[in-house]
């Protein structure tokens, strides 16, 4: 036994034990809209921010003390301070970096426990819809950033000729949208183009109209309840799945319904986990994020539909490639890239 390493392995373990213990304490400063009430950057003390927020002083303090502590804030003279880019992160939900909705991801995988145990001792299949509630407003909150941030300023343009159909008047389906946030998005930039956005889970294409009335986009945005390879119409411009494709039973079977529903000129988008091809390139922080979250959702999910093919969301360039040439595809590329997407195009 080598002490040094023990002493090493501890470290780390007791900072990702603070990691997550700190993931709740974002939780709780934004329900309570103490992260937005220090969004100014300005010093503030305790018993001042408990009062601006009508919470308990004692309480706010030790929190406040939390953050400092992690290095989230400032603190000087009993006074804690949330810099700039702190705020950017944790007040301010429409910076492209805000990250509250992947600290209620994470708090779902803690509410899910007990499924996964049963998941893990039996047929690995958790479906999408038996997970807990936040689970899906967290999803949503998580990933609209980056889309807001990224689609119609640079995946879109990355696509070959798309960026001009959808100007002059495209048809769109957005597959397992979820709660609708690309599609909404896509529909306010492009309002000579029609939209629709199908996913299998019921309550989320409830929460998509509505999310559509509330973008002003209704008229060009609508969504309906279909699996990804039961939807209507063969006359697509562009089919796009969203950090989705991985999650089904059969992304293959999936991929030749768009084949069959595309115009002969049309594209797909297929945004993905950012993943190197193999587990070894994957030992990144965002690899080990993606692949703890797989565990619980995206691979049971996939377990628990026909096929069960179990992509999992680290599944790389290659074998979604591979996805698409099974299709029937002849051209497949990577358009772009962020740090936490692979933005991938596939033409017939
Ligand atoms: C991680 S969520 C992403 C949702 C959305 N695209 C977004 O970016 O916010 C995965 C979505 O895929 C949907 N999904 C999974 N399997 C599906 C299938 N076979 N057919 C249609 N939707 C599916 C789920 O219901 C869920 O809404």
């Amino acid at each position: 036994m080598d002490e040094a390493k023990l002493n090493d392995f501890m470290g780390k373990l007791v900072t990702d034990m603070g990691g997550a213990a700190m993931i709740a304490n974002i939780i709780l400063g934004e329900e309570l809209g103490l992260y937005k009430a220090m969004a100014d950057s300005q010093p503030v003390t305790p018993e001042a921010l408990a009062s601006k927020t009508g919470c308990n002083a004692r309480l706010v303090r030790e929190w406040l003390s939390a953050h400092a502590a992690s290095g989230y804030m400032e603190h000087r003279d009993g006074e804690f301070r949330l810099p700039e880019e702190q705020a950017m992160a944790l007040a301010i939900e429409d910076s492209p970096v805000y990250v509250a909705g992947g600290a209620v991801v994470v708090a779902a995988l803690y509410h899910d426990k007990d499924k996964l145990v049963r998941a893990m001792r039996g047929d690995g299949a958790l479906a999408w819809g038996d997970h807990h509630p936040c689970m899906f407003s967290g999803t949503e909150r998580f990933f609209r950033p980056g889309y807001r941030g990224h689609l119609v300023a640079e995946w879109l343009p990355a696509l070959e000729g798309v960026v001009d159909k959808l100007k002059a008047g495209a048809k769109v389906a957005d597959v397992g949208c979820g709660h609708g946030a690309s599609t909404v998005i896509m529909a306010q930039a492009f309002p000579k183009s029609n939209f629709v956005g199908f996913d299998y889970h019921a309550p989320s294409i409830e929460v998509a109209n509505q999310r559509a009335k509330e973008g002003g986009v209704s008229d060009r945005a609508r969504f309906a309840k279909y699996s990804a390879k039961d939807y209507p119409d063969n006359d697509y411009d562009l089919i796009c799945y969203f950090d989705c494709l991985h999650d089904m039973g059969d992304p293959v079977g999936a991929a030749q319904h768009a084949y069959q529903s595309l115009k002969p000129d049309g594209s797909v988008l297929l945004v993905e986990p950012f993943a190197n091809d193999k587990l070894d390139e994957n030992m990144t922080p965002v690899g080990r994020l993606f692949y703890a979250a797989s565990t619980f959702i995206c691979t049971p999910n996939s377990l628990s539909q026909e096929v069960g093919l179990g992509l999992g969301a680290q599944a790389g360039e290659k074998r979604l490639r591979d996805v698409f040439m099974q299709a029937g595809f002849r051209q497949f590329r990577r358009a772009t890239e962020t740090p936490f997407n692979l933005i991938l195009e596939a033409r017939k």
